[in-house]
């Protein structure tokens, strides 16, 4: 491995032609990843090096300086394969290249180099479930005929009713609509249905099939002897779906298809185990701790934590933490539960507020009317919170956040305190499920807007051009990097000082131990030397002496303040 410095890696490092590139160095039983705070680069919208108005890898070589000088230590990149992009390339039509848009496998080669010289771990997102309609396997699908081993890739089914035109049972879309599709067959005539669970241009694979699970077994080991550090599985509780394909029928108390605690068919079966089994087994044969982390949404926690047992994945998402309200109750017993749960099975817990499918945590934890999280914010929601307004919670809820044992994962534009975009105009939405509820949803454009870097120009540093797949709010430029960089008190600082802390206390591998006995809406806890109190109530709380503070969400509340105001979490050492 080169020796490169910062800020010219991106400028110094040649293409590397071979195959088995190392993952980035670590001593063996390492276990990085239980400590790793892992940052997600939404491609499209990072930095957009060829000014074409999406973001691309050469765009992302360029900013990885600044991620390593943030004190991440890996990142995940969302799909960056050949895709049509109707879902933003979660929608793969070759899982072994680069969509052109964002470049090359040359580029995937040089990213991996200088992240690695940076000390920066590479997580690629993988999406199993379903391949995009322009796959060749789908296309080879739908020119074969009904019973062939091409339709046995997906889920092709004849429909219900007489002449077969209803679909064969009832399950709907997670993006709004019916989960199937039916197609013309050869002689033209109305024929079979297929199965997508997301949008009707992603086919859901038949996972029973064995051909299916070599295919993907051999799409890891390409990326992995590339150099790629582990994988976030897109979808992992979708890809078995219940024997026979039966109707979904709703506990009377569930709301919609796979809203509440009760699985639809198509979600948690116990068969996905099996296939997590034989992928453990294949990143086992690699040096360098690879990792596979779970997009499992099933609850509760201790049924997500089978996705984490020793034999099976390293981490999943928490998503019932990036559900919890900013409340100090429900924090208390979703951490308590959290550590619980994933220890059981002895994997670290990780810690998430926000992502690309989510309401940013800035807007959403100050919404003060029913909280809209998974349709989207536009002009019709009510109860939006002004930006400057909100930041202040979401800072104390990141504070409190990094300071939590495990892994921890971190959204790009969090760092910059970055707010949804609530107004994007009809005409400018992308996300399918929009379309598919033919705009009741708003969907999750507003999180997806590409990142300001610079506080002036018309795209503010996202790319000289000015260009932007998504319109970029006027007033962006105060949140760019560039305007926080070294500005005492600026969110991007904070992050900064908090991952700094958090590495030198080693918190993500210490206990924590609460202290009890606090004022209503005040949580308060020790991890090894530090001392966290978040006020999540409505009124200033006196601050007990729990030390010297070094880390303050609210940059008013420095060493030896006495009252602790609302929305502002602290961290103190040496007990006083
Ligand atoms: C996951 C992704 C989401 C995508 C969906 C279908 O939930 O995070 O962005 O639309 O899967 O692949
Ligand atoms: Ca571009």
């Amino acid at each position: 491995m080169t020796e490169i410095h910062a800020a010219s890696a991106a400028a110094d490092v040649a293409a590397p032609a071979s195959h088995r590139t190392p993952a980035a160095p670590t001593a063996p039983g390492d276990q990085w990843w239980r400590s790793a705070v892992i940052y997600q680069i939404y491609p499209r919208s990072f930095r957009d090096a060829n000014g074409d108005g999406i973001g691309d890898l050469p765009g992302i070589i360029d900013g990885l300086p600044a991620l390593a000088h943030l004190g991440v230590d890996a990142v995940w990149l969302s799909p960056f394969m050949t895709s049509p992009q109707r879902d933003a390339g979660y929608d793969v039509a070759d899982y072994r290249d680069v969509d052109p848009i964002f470049g090359t496998l040359a580029d995937y080669d040089r990213l991996v180099e200088v992240a690695h010289a940076l000390g920066l771990r590479v997580i690629v997102d993988l999406v199993p479930n379903h391949s995009s309609s322009d796959h060749p396997w789908f296309q080879a699908a739908l020119a074969a005929a009904p019973g062939s081993p091409e339709r046995a890739r997906y889920l092709f089914r004849d429909g219900r009713g007489p002449a077969g035109d209803e679909p064969p049972n009832n399950w709907e879309s997670v993006f709004g609509g019916g989960a199937w599709t039916r197609v013309s067959e050869a002689d033209g005539t109305p024929g079979q249905w297929y199965l997508h669970v997301f949008d009707s241009t992603q086919p859901d694979f038949d996972w029973t099939n064995p051909e299916v699970r070599a295919e993907f077994e051999d799409i890891l080991r390409f990326w992995l002897d590339r150099g790629t550090d582990g994988f976030r599985v897109d979808v992992a509780h979708g890809m078995i779906k219940e024997e026979g394909l039966p109707d979904f029928v709703p506990n009377p108390s569930e709301g919609s298809m796979g809203g509440g605690e009760q699985d639809p068919p198509f979600f948690g079966q116990d068969g996905v185990h099996e296939i997590y089994r034989a992928w453990h087994r294949v990143l086992e044969e690699y040096d360098g701790e690879r990792v596979l982390c779970a997009e499992a949404w099933v609850s509760p926690l201790s049924r997500m934590a089978r996705w984490v047992r020793p034999d099976e994945m390293q981490q999943a998402f928490n998503f019932p933490y990036s559900g919890t309200d900013w409340d100090a109750a429900a924090l208390r017993s979703v951490i308590d539960e959290s550590l619980e749960a994933f220890g059981a099975v002895g994997a670290p817990s990780t810690w998430v507020l926000s992502n690309h499918d989510l309401v940013r945590h800035t807007t959403r934890l100050s919404l003060t009317a029913e909280n809209p999280q998974g349709a989207g914010l536009g002009p019709r929601s009510v109860g939006i919170p002004e930006p400057d307004q909100a930041l202040g919670r979401a800072r104390a809820a990141s504070t409190l956040m990094l300071a939590l044992p495990g892994g921890a994962y971190l959204y790009q534009g969090e760092e910059l305190g970055l707010p949804e975009v609530t107004d994007l105009p009809d005409e400018a939405r992308q996300d399918p499920s929009f379309f598919r509820t033919n705009g009741e949803r708003y969907g999750r454009d507003g999180c997806r807007v590409p990142l300001p870097w610079e506080a002036t120009g018309a795209a503010f540093g996202f790319n000289d051009s000015g260009a932007s797949w998504l319109p970029m709010p006027g007033d962006w430029g105060r949140y760019a990097r560039s305007a926080q960089a070294g500005v005492e008190g600026s969110t991007l600082e904070l992050y900064r000082t908090l991952l700094g802390l958090r590495r030198e206390h080693g918190l993500a591998h210490a206990d924590l131990v609460w202290h009890e006995d606090q004022e209503a809406g005040v949580l308060a806890f020790t991890v090894g030397a530090v001392t966290v109190v978040a006020n999540t109530g409505s009124n200033p709380v006196s601050l007990p002496g729990y030390g010297s503070l070094v880390a303050s969400s609210d940059p008013s509340v420095s060493d030896g303040a006495e009252l602790l105001p609302p929305d502002v979490t602290v961290w103190l050492t040496g007990a006083a």
